[in-house]
């Protein structure tokens, strides 16, 4: 679904008047009986008010208040245009003028957004893909308050996302951990990004233990990709180092899962990677000034005859020993090589996605982030609050040095697994051991993947993390 401004408005167009409680309307509304019905309706706290003519659409969308939380409002906005978007569909609308009355650019946005990216769909495998697809692929902005600037922001945002999502939702019967370099260069050369990706020769001269370990069990060669962007003028002088968990598909590997629950959407471990590059998408395509490189180790994770075992011991990039008591816990394995590749950056910060645990998801389900980290107070709080903001939000956990007691080997340096409780952060704190800069984990095991529709997030992958990001960097240049 593509963002304009039109340029003139012919008054014929399916058109939605989006304001609040304390709108006026009347500027808009031209016949008197429409005046008296809107406020007819209103009194009866009706959020949506349909006005048809037959042929074309004129709904009042009134948005729910949150008198003092701009971000709920936000939300709200979201919220408010997945409603829409099903009353849309019924009426097989193609195009949509959004018009504001009486809100802010920021919500009107919003709202935008939320119709765009619950109009998305994963339609590439379906006979009948064009009957399924949804109508609706265009949406006019009228507001004084949005200029094109913003449309261009929010277009090649939502197309950040949906190559995410996309990359999620392709299953590793297309997506191997070559295809997925491939896809980095093709939205590379896309949005303006650079891409290098190193082959499994080129890996094992590197000596990247974990990663090569986890590959073992596989057919399927591995891949290590680097991101660059790199503006004329960036406003930061050491860069800022993204690294992204991609394996293609986890089946435990000789520590197998179970299937039904438990594997069997395991095509989205590789939701981490995803997000890097739907967020170097939507930032190279923005030209933001900000320096980053994206870093993503990328295998399946399967049991094979040369599979790893538990009890093997792992010497790491960085010379680490790890003794592997869990195929399962694989994505810490290739996770830490790419951790160790970015100190040669000398990195003003390290920020890392990963569909690492599930203590994770079992602690916060779908609704957040589990993050932690040792980039100090400001930083954790600047990403608190663009997942405010975007809400993709995050949920703190501790970060405690006693946590990392539990990875106490006898025979190496590490273990790849903690004990019983506190799972998540165990797992952080393994990643920890190998960064040697400013760093911060977000595991995001619980939102990457959507069994069921869930609101404008949609069903399938969500593309978390990118719009988070991408309001961190925004913010951060702006
Ligand atoms: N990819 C999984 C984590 C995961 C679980 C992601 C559910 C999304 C939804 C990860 O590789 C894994 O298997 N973790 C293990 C670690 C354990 C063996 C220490 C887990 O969480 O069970
Ligand atoms: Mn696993
Ligand atoms: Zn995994």
């Amino acid at each position: 679904m593509h963002l304009t401004i039109p340029d003139k408005l012919s008054g014929r167009e399916h058109t939605i008047l989006l304001g609040r409680k304390e709108s006026d309307f009347s500027g808009l509304l031209h016949n008197p009986d429409q005046r008296d019905y809107l406020k007819n309706r209103m009194e009866k706290e009706k959020e949506i008010i349909l006005m048809n003519h037959l042929d074309r659409l004129l709904i009042v969308h009134i948005l729910k208040d949150e008198p003092g939380d701009p971000a709920q409002r936000l939300e709200n906005a979201r919220k408010g245009a997945f409603n829409i978007h099903r009353l849309l569909a019924e009426h097989d609308i193609e195009t949509v003028l959004i018009q504001n009355a009486g809100i802010t650019a920021e919500e009107i946005l919003s709202y935008v957004e939320g119709l765009a990216l619950t109009n998305y769909q994963f339609l590439k495998y379906l006979k009948n893909a064009d009957e399924k697809r949804h109508k609706l692929n265009a949406a006019g902005i009228v507001s004084e308050s949005v200029g094109p600037e913003d449309i261009h922001h929010l277009n090649t945002l939502i197309k950040g996302v949906f190559y995410a999502r996309d990359l999620v939702n392709e299953p590793l019967s297309y997506l191997s951990a070559k295809k997925l370099s491939e896809e980095f260069i093709r939205m590379g050369t896309e949005a303006g990004f650079q891409v290098e990706v190193f082959d499994k020769k080129r890996i094992e001269s590197l000596k990247m233990g974990g990663l090569l370990a986890v590959n073992r069990g596989s057919v399927d060669p591995p891949t290590f990709s680097i991101l660059t962007w790199k503006p004329e003028n960036p406003v930061n002088t050491k860069p800022i180092v993204l690294v992204g968990k991609g394996v293609v598909y986890d089946t435990g590997g000789l520590s197998l899962k179970p299937t039904h629950d438990s594997m069997d959407y395991m095509k989205s471990d590789m939701a981490g990677a995803a997000a890097v590059s739907g967020v170097f998408y939507a930032v190279s395509a923005n030209r933001l000034p900000v320096w980053i490189i994206g870093l993503i180790p990328a295998t399946d994770n399967r049991p094979d005859g040369n599979a790893y075992v538990p009890g093997d011991v792992v010497t790491m990039y960085d010379g680490t020993t790890v003794e592997v008591l869990n195929t399962d816990a694989e994505g810490r394995m290739i996770l830490a090589d790419a951790l160790s590749y970015a100190r040669q950056y000398d990195p003003e910060l390290v920020i890392e996605l990963s569909t690492l645990t599930g203590a994770a998801q079992a602690a916060i389900d779908k609704y957040g982030i589990v993050a932690m980290g040792n980039a100090g107070r400001e930083i954790m709080e600047l990403l608190k609050l663009s997942g405010e903001n975007t809400r993709e939000r995050i949920a703190e956990f501790p970060f405690w040095e006693e946590y990392a007691e539990q990875l106490q080997s006898d025979i190496a340096d590490l273990k790849n697994i903690g004990g019983k409780y506190a799972g998540a952060i165990t797992a952080g704190k393994f990643l920890e051991h190998f960064t040697a800069y400013p760093y911060i984990h977000l595991d995001i095991a619980g939102p990457s993947y959507n069994k069921n529709p869930f609101n404008y997030r949609g069903k399938g992958a969500s593309g978390i993390g990118v719009r988070l990001l991408f309001d961190f960097f925004y913010h951060r240049t702006h």
